[in-house]
């Protein structure tokens, strides 16, 4: 009996020694982990560009204006910037019928949903294409029924058209 109490007395104290070497590890990785990220993890949410281009926002001047006799070239600098935002928003526009498609009226149309005529079968359209082209063409910028206008997009109505020629070819 006496030499197995000792033996898990010696267990314990191996099994408490190796236990506090883990913690002890444990807690110096921790340690150095947090030193580290003090510098690099600081730094790159210092630069992230979402960051960087809120605080530009929030310190920029509230208003720039031309003044009469003095030299107002870096108005012109401030405000060219802000073309390719919009030329940004413009590309977004598919310039073609099956991008379209692909971009916004496949969400309903490829399978078909709360009865949108499905995107290549034949049946579903021909009742639909026996309209014309120019009552499709108007339905779909338009909306009808379930149909939302532009499909909910903001396209001219060059591209919605497009993406109606390209459905309408599939089942051609
Ligand atoms: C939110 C779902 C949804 C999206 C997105 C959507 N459609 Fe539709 N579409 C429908 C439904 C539903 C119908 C059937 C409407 C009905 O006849 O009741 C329909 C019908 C049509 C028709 C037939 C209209 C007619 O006269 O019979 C055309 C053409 C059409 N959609 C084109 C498009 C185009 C082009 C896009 C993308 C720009 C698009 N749809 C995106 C749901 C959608």
């Amino acid at each position: 009996m006496a030499s197995t109490e000792t033996s898990d007395t010696q267990f314990f104290n191996l099994f408490s020694l190796v236990l506090g070497i883990l913690i002890a590890v444990a807690i110096m990785l921790f340690v150095t982990a947090r030193l580290i990220g003090a510098h690099t993890q600081g730094e790159y949410v210092e630069s992230d560009p979402l960051r960087v281009h809120t605080l530009e926002q929030n310190i920029a001047p509230f208003s720039r204006e031309a003044v009469a006799g003095q030299d107002n070239s870096a108005l012109t600098a401030a405000a060219a910037p802000a073309a390719p935002a919009g030329g940004g928003s413009a590309a977004a526009v598919p310039t073609t019928g099956q991008a379209a498609f692909q971009a916004v009226c496949s969400a309903c149309h490829g399978a078909g949903i709360n009865g949108a005529p499905k995107a290549g079968d034949k049946a579903a359209w021909a009742a639909r294409i026996a309209q014309g082209k120019d009552v499709l063409y108007q339905h779909a910028i338009n909306g009808i029924r379930a149909m939302p206008a532009r499909g909910g997009s903001t396209w001219p109505d060059a591209t919605v058209r497009m993406a109606v020629d390209y459905m309408v070819s599939l089942v051609k």
